[in-house]
């Protein structure tokens, strides 16, 4: 059996910087009020016209590939989580295909929301542990922008969410030591409708209509409290789950990425399970919560920063929309 490892990351994140400041000016809120409840001081959005979600993966794809040493022509295979793609059809694995020079691969969306890079990572090391791709492109990008209600009705969401990319490319391994020890994925449907986002529908009598328009239904809707309360419970789960798995503890940890949902739950993760600051990479304050792609992205830029040197064991972690939740734990 083959292992998997993370042979490069990379991300790109929109020009558009949107401060808090700049919220104030859209709906009743404050930058006080947005920095202690979430921590967030400011995030990407888009620049409709210039940025695409198929864009900003091919930016993040592109310098993952160039940090892993591996051109397009290598990939064998496209694993892209997103909930906000370009199309309602096709989906974005196959618009990132055409952008480079990749072969005729086989492309593949996954639409876990925040837990869709860790879902979308783990489809891409069982692909690579039976030995049927050697090199595989994990992609997580999102525009969460154009679905914010912007009004006083929709602002504790909207100063939440933001817009970016992350990718890295997995390999196989030929080191017993590093790569990818385990993943672990959950669902609970029955709080599908604790954050959701109803159109476009297939099922209602059309997909999109003026009334649909009218209501909202493009927005997406969260009960912040319950994602919240679900949220603390589930990371500690999983993450538990993992290293149990493991035979690992907390202090086995060198680095733990959460999703970057809100700062708050990442701290509070961090105090149960007794972490350094130094060992828990948060960087929600200046991109926001971009769902899928928060940890490709936070991966990227901890490695640009120093914080992952080989061999350190990271632990990943997500929970959102579903809920969905997930975790992996590997060593770089
Ligand atoms: O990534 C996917 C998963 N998502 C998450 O994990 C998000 C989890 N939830 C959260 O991060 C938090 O629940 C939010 C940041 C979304 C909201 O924070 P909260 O501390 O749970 O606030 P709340 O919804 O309980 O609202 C508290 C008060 C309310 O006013 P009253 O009723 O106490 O008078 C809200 O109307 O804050 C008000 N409020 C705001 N005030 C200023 C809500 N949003 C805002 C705002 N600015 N943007």
């Amino acid at each position: 059996m083959y292992k998997s490892k993370i042979l490069g990351a990379g991300h790109y994140v929109p020009e558009k910087i949107v401060t808090n400041e700049d919220l104030t000016a859209m709906m009743n809120t404050t930058n006080e009020w947005i920095v202690e409840r979430t921590g967030i001081q400011e995030r990407r959005w888009y620049t409709p016209g210039k940025d695409t979600v198929t864009s900003m993966s091919k930016a993040a794809s592109e310098m993952a590939m160039k940090r892993a040493g591996v051109t397009p022509e290598e990939i064998d295979f496209i694993v892209f989580a997103t909930i906000t793609s370009d199309y309602f059809l096709p989906g974005n694995g196959v618009l990132l295909q055409r952008e480079l020079p990749f072969r005729e691969i086989g492309a593949l969306d996954i639409r876990n929301a925040c837990s869709g890079f860790i879902y979308a990572l783990s489809v891409a090391d069982q692909f690579i542990k039976t030995g049927m791709y050697k090199k595989i492109l994990v992609v997580g990008a999102e525009i969460q922008s154009s679905a914010l209600d912007k009004s006083d009705e929709g602002r504790s969401s909207s100063v939440i969410f933001a817009d970016g990319a992350g990718a890295v490319v997995l390999g196989a391994s030929d080191s017993e030591q590093s790569g990818i020890l385990s993943t672990h994925l959950h669902s609970q449907g029955q709080y599908a409708e604790e954050l959701y986002c109803i159109a476009p529908s297939s099922s209602g009598k059309v997909r999109v209509s003026q009334e649909m328009i009218d209501r909202g239904d493009f927005f997406l809707k969260m009960n912040g409290n319950a994602v919240f309360k679900h949220a603390v419970v589930r990371f500690m789960e999983v993450i538990q789950e993992a290293l149990d798995h493991n035979g690992l503890s907390s202090e086995d940890i060198d680095l733990l990425i959460p999703h970057q949902a809100n700062l708050r739950i990442s701290q509070y993760v961090q105090k149960k399970m007794g972490l350094a600051d130094e060992k828990v990479f948060n960087n929600i304050m200046t991109r926001g919560n971009t769902t899928a792609a928060t940890i490709p992205i936070a991966m990227s830029e901890a490695w640009e920063q120093g914080k992952i040197k080989d061999g350190d064991l990271l632990c990943l972690a997500a929970f959102g929309s579903g809920f969905a939740w997930a975790s992996a734990v590997l060593r770089w």
